[in-house]
C-alpha cells in the first residue's frame, strides 16, 4: 500500500492554526499603493514598519525616471541568461559603483541575495572542507551551505570566544570558512566583523559576511560593513541584498578580481538565471549616487526614529532586543503572542514582521519595526502614542 505521505496533497498539508486561532494572517498582504508615508493595504491606509526600505528611497522620484529611462532605451528584459545574451553597457557601470561604495575589487551581481548565497558556497567550497557558521545566519546561507555536503558547525551568535575555539579545532580540513551576516536582521544586532576577520586571517580561514541589512544602513557614507569595520583590501567574500535599503531588487558578491571572474563561468546560480534587467540596474546605479550624496541627513532620520520607538516601547513595558541598527524587535514569546500583537498593531492601523516559529527559535517570537526615513515626523508620534494602547497577552 502506498505510504500515505508519498501523496503530494499529503506532504503540502500544513498547521496554519495560529493564524486561524488568533483571526490574523499577516502574511502576503496586498498592497494597492507605492511605499509613501503610508501606504494602503486592501484599501485601507497603514504605516509601513514592516519593510526593509530604511532610507525611504522605494518611491523615490529620481529613481523611477532612472528605471523609465532605462526601459525606454533598452527595453524591458534581456530574455537571457548572462553568459549567453549579455548584459547592457549599464552593467560596466554598475560593477565599478557597487565596488567602489562597498570596498572590494571587483562585484557580480545576481538576480537576488538569496541565489547569490546560495551561489557562492557550492562554486568554491568542497566537501572536505569546513563551514563555521554563526547560529542565527540567514536561510540563504544555511541553504547554500548544506548544498556543498561538507562538515558545518554553528558558532554561538557573535560570540568569538566560540569561534576562536572552533577554529583551534578545526585542523583536518582542506579549507575553512567562517559565515556570518553584519546586521542580523531579526534583532539589529551587529557582527563584530573586525575581531572575526582577524580571527580569519590567524587562523587562514575564509570569511564570508552577508551585508543585506548593513549596505545603505551602517558604515562611512553607507557603505556597509566593510569600512565600519575599518577594514581595507577586503580577503574574503562579501554578499548583500539590494532589495532592502538600497530599495532595488537583486544580491551582489563582492571580493578580488579573481573570485569575481572565476564565479562568472563557474557559479550556476548566476549563468543558468536570466541576466538583471537594464531598469534595475540603472536603478541601482542612481540609488548610489543618491546615498552617497544624501547617507548622513536620511540615517540621522532613521536612527532617531528608531531610537524614539525603543524609548517608548521600553517606557511602556516592553521587551526589546539591544539593536545597535534601525531596527526595534520586540520580545513577544510564543507564535500565539506573537500574532497577536502583531494583530493589535494591525487593528491599529501599522504593519509589523512578526516573527515566529521556524523563522526563529519555538517560544522566541518577535516583532521587528523598521521605520523608515520616508515617514513623516507626526506618523513616528503616532506610532508612539499607540504603544500605550497594546499589550503583551
Ligand atoms: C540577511 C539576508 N540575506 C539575504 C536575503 C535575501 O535577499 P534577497 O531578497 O535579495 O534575495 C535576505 C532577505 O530576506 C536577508 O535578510
Amino acid at each position: 500500500m502506498m505510504n500515505p505521505e508519498n501523496n503530494l496533497k499529503d506532504r503540502v498539508e500544513y498547521d496554519d492554526s495560529v493564524l486561524t486561532n488568533i483571526g490574523y494572517n499577516p502574511y502576503y498582504l496586498s498592497i494597492n499603493s507605492e511605499q509613501s508615508d503610508m501606504i494602503t493595504v486592501n484599501g485601507r491606509k497603514m504605516i509601513n514598519l514592516a519593510t526593509n526600505n530604511y532610507l525611504g528611497l522605494s518611491n523615490d522620484e529620481r529613481i523611477k525616471s532612472a528605471y523609465i529611462d532605462a526601459i525606454n532605451k533598452y527595453g524591458i528584459s534581456m530574455c537571457a541568461t548572462p553568459i549567453a545574451g549579455g548584459y547592457t553597457e549599464l552593467f560596466e557601470t554598475t560593477q565599478k559603483k557597487l565596488s567602489r561604495f562597498i570596498g572590494v575589487e571587483n562585484v557580480l551581481v545576481y538576480p537576488s541575495c538569496y541565489q547569490a548565497n546560495n551561489g557562492i558556497f557550492q562554486a568554491v567550497a568542497r566537501k572536505e572542507d569546513l563551514i563555521l557558521f554563526d547560529r542565527y545566519a540567514h536561510s540563504s546561507l544555511i541553504q547554500g551551505i548544506k548544498s556543498v555536503g561538507c562538515k558545518m558547525l554553528p558558532f554561538s551568535h557573535n560570540n568569538v570566544e566560540c569561534l576562536e575555539y572552533l577554529l583551534n579545532k578545526s585542523t583536518n580540513f582542506a579549507k575553512v570558512f567562517v559565515v556570518t551576516e553584519s546586521v542580523f536582521s531579526t534583532e539589529g544586532a551587529i557582527a563584530p566583523f573586525r575581531e572575526i576577520y582577524d580571527l580569519c586571517k590567524k587562523y587562514d580561514a575564509i570569511p564570508v559576511v552577508d551585508d543585506s541589512h548593513g549596505i545603505g544602513v551602517i558604515g562611512k557614507n553607507g557603505r556597509g560593513i566593510l569600512t565600519f569595520s575599518g577594514i581595507e583590501n577586503y580577503e574574503g567574500i562579501y554578499t548583500s541584498s539590494l532589495g532592502k535599503a538600497l530599495a532595488n531588487n537583486c544580491g551582489v558578491v563582492g571580493g578580488s578580481k579573481e573570485l569575481i571572474s572565476f564565479l562568472s563561468f563557474f557559479s550556476s546560480h548566476l549563468i543558468y538565471s536570466t541576466a538583471v534587467s537594464p531598469a534595475v540596474l540603472a536603478g541601482i546605479n542612481k540609488t548610489i549616487e543618491i546615498v552617497e550624496e544624501e547617507y548622513y541627513s536620511l540615517a540621522k532620520t532613521i536612527y532617531t526614529y528608531s531610537q524614539e520607538i525603543k524609548s517608548s516601547l521600553i517606557e511602556n513595558g516592553f521587551k526589546v532586543s539591544d539593536s545597535k541598527a534601525p531596527i526595534n524587535s520586540i520580545i513577544a514569546g510564543t507564535s500565539d503572542k506573537t500574532v497577536d500583537l502583531a494583530k493589535q498593531l494591525f487593528l491599529k492601523d501599522v504593519l509589523s514582521t512578526p516573527f515566529i516559529f521556524p523563522s526563529v527559535p519555538k517560544n522566541d517570537g518577535r516583532i521587528r519595526l523598521i521605520a523608515g526615513a520616508n515617514l513623516k515626523e507626526c506618523t513616528i508620534d503616532r506610532v508612539l502614542e499607540l504603544f500605550k494602547n497594546i499589550r503583551l497577552n
